[in-house]
């Protein structure tokens, strides 16, 4: 290990809550739970993710942090450390290996789709019309079927993210998240209201509160539960990674409750912000990972100061990618920084270039080399797949089992520090509905591929 500075520490609580609540808020919950939640029948999938944030998210993602905090390092290293505190093998260092590669999957797909989002911002600020359904279909065929409009916007978008890693945990991840959460939930409320005004509201509102119990499937429940993990940043290290880098006095557990909190509730009001314009303009919400991409466009050119309207909307999608892809990036960094005493800009610029190069083909996977499959998957698919259905439950799966059964009860109880019978009640959700329900989710994902 190289004679490294001092680790920072978050320079307060809130901006614990926000930059990690910077990484969970992203495109999942506003491109992923929005179409989910449209084309699943709304209420339902809505009812159940919220009973897997409280039963799933939230006791995973605690473990994520205590362990995190303990370790007062990169995954790797924490896990190596946290193991070696408490008797247990070195291989579990394995586990925080499985989380930042697997982050650096993820950011190069997510980067990707981030880059469609700047795309979608640049025409909104340009005024590009969107005239007919057809127009908007077409127009998001035609990007798909651009390679280097693909590249292009998605080595901008890593390039901002790659920016501000370099800068530092403080000055660089600290500060965009502290200029961008705030913007984030002002535009967020601001569209709410205007679709309260200008969209269908009560419409939004019945779509996704209304219980319908027929419509609670068994599919529901798990997509519902795989995407809860998603949302929450959970099994990937990032989480970990900022939870080393918070001050032992702070509340592991109040700081988690917000988070799954704020998380939830921008899932929710971009829901409504979404569907009450859908509706509005008598569209369907069920159009599938384009609802963002086709429907909302045509929504915005048809409606009055709809040019400002969807510029801020995909600014707002732009500043939830942007938080998130630096979490993503980050435990990859942290390790090549503190393991290796390289320069964090020279480790965020080196593993922002294999994410990009592995974008890249991510990008020709939708066009070139779309033939190119497996199971019938284009890369895009393939690794959506792998991050999604495999790395991540697994390693939510070896984190539950870590916190609940390998690490020392008294160490545990040091960090998250909660009265006896709270204490006890974590612990229990921890070791015996979380780890049943993610084998569950595992499983039934991995055998069903198309849920
Ligand atoms: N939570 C992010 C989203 O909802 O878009 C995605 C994500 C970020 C997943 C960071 C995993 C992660 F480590």
């Amino acid at each position: 290990m190289s004679a490294a500075a001092p680790r920072s520490i978050w320079s307060s609580r809130p901006a614990f809550i926000l930059v990690t609540v910077g990484s969970a808020v992203g495109l999942g919950n506003i491109w992923r739970f929005s179409y989910m939640a449209g084309a699943q029948g709304g209420s339902a999938f809505v009812l159940v993710y919220l009973s897997c944030v409280a039963l799933v998210g939230l006791p995973l993602l605690m473990a994520e942090i205590l362990i995190g905090r303990r370790g007062r390092g990169n995954p790797i290293s924490a896990m190596l450390k946290v193991a070696e505190e408490n008797g247990a093998s070195s291989w579990w260092g394995l586990l925080g290996w499985f989380g930042a590669v697997g982050a650096l999957l993820i950011l190069s797909y997510y980067s990707v789709v981030a880059g469609w989002i700047v795309d979608y911002l640049a025409q909104s600020v340009s005024g590009a019309a969107i005239v007919t359904a057809r127009d908007a279909a077409q127009g998001f065929d035609a990007l798909l079927e651009n390679p280097s409009k693909l590249i292009f916007w998605h080595t901008v978008f890593l390039a901002l993210t790659v920016g501000v890693v370099a800068r530092g945990v403080i000055s660089g991840i600290e500060r965009a998240s502290m200029l961008m959460l705030p913007a984030l939930f002002g535009i967020l409320l601001f569209l709410v209201l205007w679709g309260a005004v200008m969209g269908d509201m009560r419409a939004a509102w019945h779509f996704m509160f209304d219980f319908k119990p027929q419509q609670l499937t068994g599919q529901v429940v798990l997509s519902a539960m795989g995407h809860a993990f998603f949302s929450l940043s959970l099994g990937m290290g990032a989480i970990m990674t900022y939870g080393s880098y918070l001050n032992k006095q702070s509340s592991i557990a109040h700081n988690s409750l917000w988070i799954a909190f704020a998380d939830t509730l921008v899932g929710l009001l971009a829901g409504l912000a979404i569907f009450s314009l859908t509706f509005a303009h008598g569209l369907e919400a069920s159009s599938g990972p384009g609802l963002i991409f086709q429907t909302l466009p045509l929504v915005f050119t048809h409606m009055p100061g709809g040019r400002i309207i969807g510029t801020l909307f995909f600014l707002l999608v732009l500043f939830a990618a942007w938080t998130s892809a630096i979490s993503l990036l980050e435990p990859f960094v942290a390790w090549a920084t503190e393991r290796l005493g390289m320069r964090r800009a020279l480790a965020a610029c080196g593993a922002g270039f294999a994410v990009w190069l592995l974008g890249v083909a991510v990008c020709l996977s939708f066009n070139v080399w779309r033939d190119w499959r497996i199971f019938d998957l284009n890369l895009f698919n393939q690794l959506d797949f792998l991050t999604n259905r495999i790395i991540m439950p697994l390693s939510g799966l070896a984190i539950a089992l870590f916190a609940g059964f390998v690490m020392a009860r008294e160490n545990v109880r040091d960090e998250i520090r909660l009265p006896a019978a709270q204490f006890r009640l974590w612990l229990w959700t921890l070791r015996y509905v979380t780890i049943l329900a993610i084998v569950l989710v595992f499983v039934y994902r991995l055998m069903n591929p198309e849920s």
